[in-house]
This record gives structure tokens, sequence and C-alpha cells, in this order.
């Protein structure tokens, strides 16, 4: 048939299909509730705020809880039937209608988790005329024990299914067979997939089951499509169906169709393809513009369409080897998909048609009465783990871009819904991220680049013997390899070396602020280029994951571009306000020698960002960067040269802590920036304020010290977020961050559950040595370290109770300074591990009545470096904005990460000065500004132009 007569078919078809459809509207869309639903659907305002309030509903305590929620989520709509809701909201009984409504309203989508419920469902279905693959729906898996529940809900929901369908059907999400489900580590991924889908595979075989894998998030599917193709060859019992869905809105889905027509002919058999549009269009659009990776999807709806329907034709024409299922609401899209199957007069038992329970049941019974083989979607689940299902659902129906709002709202003629979509796609936008994107782990090919490259950067490394005057590098997950050998210097080889920097200055500040922001955008290249070498070096020297030694390397390049353009502003006369006769203008000038003080936990981002701001102020930075991560502090140098720095300008100085104390003193010394512990910055402190002989100005000192941050949990809070954002800020570098969280301060009504799911979360985990991304964490950074975390851990024990601590087995230790993670409850806010910086993976949580006392337990510190807050009531997120004074605050997300630029970073109190490094104040501390007013009036003769830039 050609194309023109193949489209005329199509167009009568769905003519057909949409008379047939006739008026009826979804079930959805009948009374009251329909009529919120269109009001819904209209008004964005009452839409975010309706589902906002949804979300929360499952946590809400009690009926006050409820009306608090409503009331906040809608406030900027009170008009007519809202205004309505929020006069009844104050009455009693009312909390109990509103989740009375909410689980009728999600039991349209969800079906009862019980025998009966699905026996009862499945029977409605059948007498429609339509089969059904059912799914548990379920929350975040985060522990092994969620992913061993969901295990046994699949096992249990096939053995419900096998007495009421011939062939069961069940759909269900890898990623929710194991807690860590990781593409960098893809072995580890499957081993793990695996031992939980065999069971299930087992049953599955044993009733002649369909198993259907759902399709998730771009990053993941690689590792999705994988699995399948080795469930294949793992599980190769022919009479269980396997099962893919794949997604239209990926332009490369053709060639993972390809991948499985050949899979199909290699293993001898049908393979079942539910082929969708794709359900995470918005997500994929945010996650790419906050990484600033590529948008792999499609960009407009058209072309997805489009595409939907070129994929729907090549499924019908390999139903030899492919079981096609096209799920869709699309009365176009299904209508295409008809079309091509009266082509290929394809049989019943050959394909079928998908779609979701509750959705667009007009479409649904035209097509069955057309003769169309239908299977709909079936979760099943309890209203609060079905939530966000629910939630998904609702705005699905209610998107502008929804063919289901736009057939049953009657925002679109017949015509245009019918139209075949045009196939070309708006060029997708490139990223213009404002930082240097990380790497993409997910991706087969970067994992192997950077496997090679730590092989690369292990085998120039040069060890060395225990020699006096030498520090040797040492891998902290392997003690007994030495990395490298450093020479030792002298406090007199150090204050030599200032000297000369001292000398070499003057040039380097009448190279003026352009010439230097320019080297240090050379240097930001050079480290780009090199950054995989660099990321690696981490790895090994400072025991760093790989994906945050790729971060510490990309946040160093996004110092050195972010500085550069700071300075360049910079650069010359800078006029305040002028006046007849007057001219005011400042410069900024450089205040000499820098001593730069860096710590070993961020070895590049820190070391580049505090010494790129003294040299392209046009000072000269003195380096005195930690003992432990010497070989990175040497590379960084090596790159500075290269990019054009004075050698005599930026020595780099090796040596203990009586090296760091004559720097400081010394009277050269204009400028000391300092990121470590606290008791090292108060040191610096005392004698950088204690006047030396020859010493003719006050010094400056940028002090970056710890913290002991603390996440408040509300009682209304999404748990799911806020265990995985806590594990992350805790335990992520083996809680050897400064912007780590060591505290949780965890709203009574919550407490168990939170500390529960957080000990299952973290159990989860495992330790091991970074450089084999089987590893989520690895050990501390030295002996000493290790001595120190394991005596809070004994301080712990007796102050409070321990409620998990995970081990590290021996033969994966290999004598590594491990420390095994730790969290207490009971804490009280007077305790040691509630107050003091442990700089290890030990957490404390603590109680609190209410969410005013939690943010004052929280604020009550020494410290005020970073924050966070977990809650759902905006007026709760208000207060934390307004009142917790910590320099980092991040409200329902992790508290670690901060980017260059986008989140200043630093803090008050006894965590730092309160300028933050990354943020447009910063260079000005480097820096010292002159003022010169000028009287430009002649004897009562003014110049017609002023100087002044
Ligand atoms: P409609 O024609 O209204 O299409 C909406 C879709 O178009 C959006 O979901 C999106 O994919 C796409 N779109 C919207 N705006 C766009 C834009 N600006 N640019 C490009 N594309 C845009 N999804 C999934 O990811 N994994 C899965 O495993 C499943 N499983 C599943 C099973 C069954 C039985 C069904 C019916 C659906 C799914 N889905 C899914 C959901 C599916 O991907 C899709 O989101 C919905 O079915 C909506 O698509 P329709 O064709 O029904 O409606």
């Amino acid at each position: 048939m050609s194309a023109t007569d193949f489209e005329h078919s199509v167009r009568i078809t769905a003519q057909r299909l949409y008379r047939r459809c006739g008026d009826a509207s979804p079930s959805l869309q009948r009374g009251l509730q329909g009529a919120l639903l269109r009001r819904v659907a209209t008004d964005d305002a009452l839409r975010g705020g309706l589902f906002q309030f949804i979300d929360t509903l499952p946590q809400l305590a009690d009926d006050r809880a409820i009306a608090e929620h409503l009331q906040a989520a809608l406030k900027d709509v009170h008009a007519g039937l809202v205004g309505m809701l929020l006069r009844f909201a104050a009455r009693p009984l009312f909390g109990g209608a509103v989740r009375w409504q909410c689980r009728r309203l999600a039991r349209q989508f969800l079906a009862e988790e019980s025998a009966a419920g699905i026996e009862a469902t499945l029977a409605t279905l059948s007498q429609a005329g339509c089969s059904a693959t059912v799914d548990a729906v379920g929350e975040a898996v985060l522990s092994e024990a969620e992913a061993d529940a969901y295990l046994a809900r699949n096992l249990q929901l096939l053995e419900w299914l096998a007495p009421l369908q011939p062939r069961p059907h069940l759909s269900l999400k890898l990623t929710a067979l194991t807690p860590r489900f990781d593409p960098l580590d893809a072995a580890g991924t499957r081993r793990r997939v695996f031992a939980r889908l065999a069971p299930l595979v087992q049953a599955a075989a044993e009733r002649g089951a369909t198993l259907t894998l759902d399709m998730e998030q771009y990053e993941l599917k690689s590792l999705i499509l994988q699995l399948f193709l080795d469930a294949l060859v793992a599980f190769p019992d022919p009479r269980w169906q396997p099962a893919i869905a794949l997604q239209a809105y990926l332009p490369e889905t053709g060639s993972d169709i390809d991948a499985l027509l050949s899979a199909a002919e290699r293993h001898g058999r049908r393979l079942g393809v539910r082929l969708v549009k794709g359900a995470y269009w918005d997500q994929e659009q945010a996650w790419a513009a906050q990484r600033g990776w590529p948008v792999p999807t499609l960009c407009s709806k058209s072309a997805t369409d489009a595409h939907y329907e070129a994929l729907t034709a090549r499924l019908l024409a390999a139903t030899d080897r492919l079981q096609p299922a096209i799920a869709s609401h699309n009365l176009r899209s299904q209508a295409v998909a008809l079309s091509h199957a009266a082509a290929h007069a394809l049989k019943p038992e050959q394909w079928e048609m998908q779609m979701l329970q509750g959705m667009a049941e007009p479409l649904r019974q035209t097509l069955v009465a057309e003769g169309a083989p239908l299977r709909v979607y079936v979760p099943t689940g309890d209203l609060e783990i079905g939530i966000a299902y629910l939630i998904r659902r609702l705005l699905e129906n209610t998107a502008g871009s929804s063919v289901l709002r736009q057939t049953w709202l009657g925002e679109m003629d017949m015509a245009t819904l019918i139209a075949a979509p045009v196939a070309s796609d708006p060029a997708t936008p490139t990223a213009t991220s404002p930082t240097l994107p990380l790497l993409d782990f997910s991706r087969p090919e970067e994992a192997q680049r950077f496997a090679a490259a730590l092989g690369a950067t292990r085998a120039q490394l040069k060890p060395a013997d225990e020699t006096p005057g030498l520090w040797l590098a040492r891998n902290p997950a392997r003690p007994n390899e030495v990395l490298g050998a450093v020479p030792l210097d002298t406090p007199d080889q150090a204050i030599a070396a200032l000297e000369q920097a001292h000398a070499a200055q003057a040039e380097w500040a009448a190279r003026g602020f352009g010439a230097r922001a320019a080297i240090l955008r050379r240097a930001a290249d050079l480290l780009a280029s090199r950054r995989r070498e660099l990321a690696a070096l981490q790895v090994l020297e400072v025991a760093k994951p790989w994906r945050e030694a790729d971060a510490d390397v990309a946040e160093a390049v996004d110092f050195l571009r972010y500085y550069a353009t700071q300075a360049e502003a910079m650069d010359g006369w800078h006029t305040t306000i002028n006046f007849p006769g007057e001219e005011n203008r400042v410069a900024y000038g450089p205040r000499g020698t820098a001593v730069v003080i860096a710590p070993w936990n961020f070895p590049l981002a820190i070391l580049a960002g505090m010494s790129s701001a003294a040299l392209v102020t046009g000072n000269a930075a003195v380096m005195k960067p930690a003992l432990p991560a010497l070989l990175v502090a040497r590379a960084w140098r090596e790159v500075l040269l290269e990019a054009g720095a004075p050698a005599a300008l930026c020595p780099l100085l090796a040596g203990e802590a009586e090296v760091g104390a004559a720097l400081v003193a010394h009277p050269q010394t204009d400028l000391i920036a300092f990121t470590g512990s606290r008791a090292v910055g108060q040191r610096i402190l005392q004698i950088a304020h204690t006047p030396v002989p020859g010493q003719r100005h006050v010094k400056q000192v940028i002090c970056e010290m710890g913290g002991k941050n603390a996440i408040v949990v509300d009682a209304d809070a999404d748990l799911d977020e806020a265990v995985a954002g806590i594990v992350a800020s805790a335990f992520g570098y083996s809680g050897q961050k400064c912007s780590a969280c060591s505290r949780v301060i965890a709203h009574a009504a919550i407490h168990d559950r939170l500390a529960q799911r957080l000990a299952e979360a973290a159990a989860a985990l495992a330790w091991g040595p970074p450089e084999d991304p089987a590893w989520d964490h690895g050990p501390l950074i030295s002996q000493a370290a290790q001595r120190k975390a394991i005596d809070y851990i004994a301080i712990g024990s007796n102050e409070a109770r321990l409620l998990w601590q995970g081990n590290i087995p021996n033969e994966r230790a290999n004598g590594g300074w491990y420390v095994a993670p730790t969290i207490f409850v009971d804490v009280q806010p007077q305790h040691r591990i509630a107050r003091e910086e442990i700089f290890g993976p030990v957490l404390a949580i603590l109680r609190a009545p209410d969410f005013a006392s939690a943010l004052a337990i929280a604020q009550d510190s020494d410290y005020g470096l970073t924050g966070g807050v977990y809650s759902r009531l905006p007026e709760h997120l208000a207060l934390a904005e307004a009142g917790y004074g910590v320099g980092n605050l991040y409200l329902n997300k992790k508290i670690t990460g901060a980017r260059v630029g986008i989140q200043p970073f630093g803090g008050r109190a006894w965590s730092g000065t309160g300028v933050q490094a990354g943020g447009s104040e910063y260079l000005k501390q480097f820096v010292w500004s002159r003022c010169v007013s000028v009287n430009t009036m002649r004897h009562g003769f003014i110049p017609a132009k002023g100087g002044g830039s």
C-alpha cells in the first residue's frame, strides 16, 4: 500500500473511532470529581496546589494537619469551588472525608492489592473484553528489605493471577529489585537484580507467565535493556515470556529494536515489546538542564507521535520475532496501529494494544468493539505507596499537551486530533551549562575510559621506600601501596620560597586583571583536558569514589573560569558617584603575598580555588596543601606553570604544621587563605593576628572551617527523598566533607520510621576500595582519621544508643583505613557526638517534639555551614529560609555538592568568615580597594567630560 493510501486508511479508521467514542467521557471526568478535574485542568495554580496536597496526604497524621496543608496548598486560589472546600476545611470530619475522596480517586487507577481486589478488577475488565497486566506500585526501593518486599509482592501477585489468567501477566521495575541499581557497577547490579529475578522467572515459567520490564529514566535505559538481553541467556526456560517497554520519545529506540530483533533470532524465541511514548519527559528536560547533559528525548510532542507511528510500523511488521504491544491512549496512534494490523492481517494473538487502568475508557471500549486485542495495565497497592503513581496519572490527564485532556475537554477538533504528526523536531537545545558537566558514567564507554585512565595513572606513579625527609603518598584503601614520594620542606626552605614569591609579585601585579584571567582560563582548559587522569589520581591518593573525584576536578575548572570572569570585571577604575566638579572612583589592587593552606578532601578544587583567587587578583600564592593530597597538588602546580604562571610566584611546599606556622607568621605574608579544621583555623588566626617585627600591615585571614551540619525532617516530609538525601549527605565520601550531614533532627511523628529506613538504606551501601566502582564508599584518609572516628563511635556508644553499624569484611578492607558506618539514636543536643565535628561516617539522630524545636536544635551549634530541611509545608520551609542561620541551606534536597557560581559556598560562626567561595564577593577578600576623589573645578570652570570609567 502506498503511503498516501495508508494515511487515507488511518484517517478513515480514526474518524470511525472518534465517532464510535461518541460523547462518552471517561469515568474520571464524571460528576463532582469531573467538575473539579476540569477546573484543575484549566487552572495551573489550582493544579499545582492540589497535586502538592495529594502528594503529602498519606503522611498527614490528623484532621488538623490535613486542613493546614490543604489551606497552605490552595492559599493562592480562593475562588468558588475552592473557597467552599477551604471553608469546610475547618470542620470536624473534614480530614476523613478528604482521605476518603482521595482513596476513591486513587482506586480508579489502582486496584486493591489483595486476592479479592484483583479478582474483582480482572472480572470487570474481562466483562469489558480486556485482559490485564498487573504491576505492584511501590515507594522508592532504598534497602534490601524493601527490595525483598517488592519481590514477595510480585510472587504473591503471580499466585493470585494464576487461577484468574491462563497466562498471567506482570509488569515490573528492575530498579525495585535492588537498592543499588547503578550503571557504573553493571556487573554488580546484574548479580543483585538476577538474584531476585531468578525466583520470579521460575514462578513465571511454572505458570506460563509474561514479565514485562517497565522502562525508566534515560540514565538507566542502556542497563535495563542490557539486563533484559542478559536475562534471556541467564533464564532460557521457554515457558516464561520476556517483554520490555521501549520509549518513542528517544530518537535511538529504532536501534534498540534492532538489538531485540537480533536477540530474538539468536535465541529462537519471540520477545515482547511494549511501545510507549515515555513517561519521564519533564524530568528528562530538568535533569539534562541541571547537569548540562544533552537532552536525550525528542523535543516536540508531534515528533514523538511521528516516531511512535514509525516504530509501530516496524514492530507490527516483525511479529514473527516480536510480540508487540502498542501502549497509548491516543486515538490517532491507535488508529495507526489498527491500520497496520489490518494491512498485515494480524491475528489477535500476534499483537495487542495496551492502556492504563482508569484512562481513556471510551476509546478503550471502542477499540475492543473493533476487535482489537486490548490489555489494561493495572497497578496495585494502597493509597499510601501508590500516591506518586496517582499524581503522575492526574498530571497526565490534565497536562496541556496530553491527548487525554485534548480529547475529553473538547480542546481540539477531530481534524486536528487525527492529523498526521509532523516528524521534524526542533533542534535539541545545546546544553549551556554554567559549570563543567560531570562525566556521564551511565554510558559504558565512559566507565571504560575512566578505568583505562586509572590504569594509566597507576602505571606512571613511582613507588618509593621510606626515607627520612620524604613524604610517601599511600593509597588509603591499601596503605602498603606507596604511590609516590615528595621531599618535605623545612620551615627555612618554606620561608625562602615565600620571600622569592614576594619578590616576584610586583611584576605579576603589573600584568593586570585581563592577562591574569587569561592564564586562569588556560589552566581551566588544561585541567579539563586532563580530567580523567586527575580524577583517577584522586581515587588512588585520597580514596575518592569515581563520581566524586570527577566532580572535584570539574569544580576546580569551574572555580578557575568563574574567578577569571569575576576578575575581569574588577579591572580598572569604577566610578562611585560623580558630581559637577568632583569625580570619585575606586580601583582594586593585590594585597601582596598570599599563603594558601588547603585540605585533602577536595584536593584539587579547594587548592585551585583559593590559589587562583589569590593569583588572579595579582597576589603571589605560596601553596601548602595537606600532605595526604600532595600528588594532586603537584599536578595542579604543573598545570599552573604550563598555563603561564611564573614558577617563583606560586611555590608548592610540602610540610608539617610547623611549615604552615612559619609561613603564616612571616612578616611578608599579607593574606592567609585557609580551609580545614577549626582547631588549625583558630591557631592560624592566633598566629596571624600576633604582629611580628618587620610586619607593617594587618594580615587578612580567610578561614573556612568545619561544620556540624543538621538535616531537619518534618512530620510531613517525603521520606523516600529524605532518606536518600540524608544517606548521600552523611555517608558520601565516608562523611569526609565539611558540608556532610552529621545530625538528623527528626520530628517525633516520623522519627522511628525514618531511623529504621535510614539504617536499612545505609546497610544497602557497600564499602570497599574506591578504585572498584562496585563499592559506594571507601576508607578514611589516614590512620589518625580512622582512630578519631573510632573514638567518637565509642563516645557515642556511651552517650546514646547504637542503632546500626555496618561492617567491612576484612578481605575487602585489606588493611585500609576503614571505619564502619554508624548511626546513633536517642542522641541529646548536649552529647559530644551532637556537637563535635567527627569527619567520618557517623550519624547522630535526635528527636524533636515539633518543627520549631527541631529547627532550634539544629541551630544550637558552634558551627553554621550547611543545613537541610525536608518538609512539605510552605510555612515551615519559609521559617527555615528566614531563620536557619547557615551559609548553605538546602530545602528538600541533599546538603552536599554546592556548585560554583550557583550555590556560593561557606559558613558563619566557627565554620567560616561568611564570605562564600564561588560567589561574587569572594575575590574582594584578596584585594584592597583605593578610592580617588578629584576636584575638577578650575576657577569656576568645569570641564565637559570627567575622568573615571
Ligand atoms: P499522548 O499522545 O498525549 O502522549 C503524551 C506523551 O507524548 C508524553 O507522555 C510524552 O512521552 C510525549 N510528549 C509530550 N510532550 C512532548 C514534547 N514536548 N516533546 C516530546 N515528546 C513529548 N512510560 C514509560 O516511560 N515506561 C513504561 O514502562 C511505561 N509503561 C506504560 C504501559 C502502558 C500500558 C501505558 C498505556 C503507558 C505506559 N507508559 C510508560 C506511559 C507512556 O510512556 C506515556 O507517558 C503515556 O501513555 C501517554 O502517552 P499517550 O500516547 O497515551 O498520550
